[in-house]
């Protein structure tokens, strides 16, 4: 019998950057998400489907078996939390910071702090590390609005290339944790698909691989 392989993906940015790895594997899909309404998506290899899902739900998918592998951010997988899942590869795609921003004045502050953000168990586990009692909001989205409405002192949120913070009159304090999206797969799926899951990691790991020396390539070119 032919061996099935599910896995689960976020639409947008992480899609987009996993296109070009899972493409290098063989893996094709035949409908573009950002059109179709399916939330199965069909590859050209008829063993193999992607589920197009919420990037915060993905580790429940995979944990559960009802992906056997997914592409999750490192932020959504320390958020997450559990023992239920192999992170065997690091896809360096969708790269960016986990970071507590708010107004210049806050630097060095030693109050106690409102945070509102949708990383709360993230947040209350750095800020327990540091023996620190720290208040938390917890939001669904558009975290930097919140010290300008007055809902919070300070955010902890993703920053990339700190756009978002700037427009909204906020600055990086501290940095959380760097973050890219990582390989994930299903404790069961790796003993009971083992060559399958293998070969797929060991291909998108190549692809990886490639587009790293391209990158120092083209940086070490730029600095001659
Ligand atoms: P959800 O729909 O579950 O709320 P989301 O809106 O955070 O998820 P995306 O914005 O597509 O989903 O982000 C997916 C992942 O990409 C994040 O978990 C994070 O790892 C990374 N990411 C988020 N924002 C940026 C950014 N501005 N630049 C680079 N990577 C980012
Ligand atoms: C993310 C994040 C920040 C922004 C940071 O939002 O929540 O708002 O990116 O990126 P920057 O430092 O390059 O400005 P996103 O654009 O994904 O929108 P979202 O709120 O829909 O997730």
């Amino acid at each position: 019998m032919n061996t099935t392989l599910t896995i689960a993906l976020a639409k947008g940015r992480i899609f987009k950057d996993a296109l070009p790895l899972l493409a290098h594997a063989g893996i094709v899909p035949v409908d573009d998400p950002e059109t179709s309404r399916k939330l199965i998506l069909d590859t050209n290899q008829s063993n193999i489907k992607l589920v197009v899902i919420r990037s915060s739900d993905v580790p429940t998918y995979v944990e559960y078996g009802a992906a056997d592998v997914g592409v999750a951010g490192k932020d959504v997988l320390m958020e997450y939390g559990g023992e239920g899942l192999y992170e065997p590869l690091d896809l360096k795609i969708a790269c960016c910071r986990l970071m507590l921003a708010g107004p210049a004045a806050l630097k060095n502050s030693e109050a106690r702090m409102r945070i509102a953000t949708k990383y709360v168990a993230t947040t209350r586990r750095y800020f327990a590390a540091q023996g620190k009692q720290v208040e938390i909001i917890k939001l669904y989205g558009s975290m930097e609005l919140a010290p300008l409405v007055g809902l919070s002192d300070c955010i902890v949120d993703v920053v990339d290339t700190g756009n978002t913070l700037k427009a909204n009159g906020l600055v990086p304090l501290e940095l959380i944790a760097n973050v890219s999206s990582r390989l994930i797969v299903n404790k069961a799926a790796m003993k009971m698909k083992h060559a399958l899951v293998q070969s797929v990691c060991a291909r998108i790991a190549e692809a990886v691989e490639i587009k790293e020396q391209k990158r120092t390539n083209s940086n070490r070119l730029q600095a001659k």
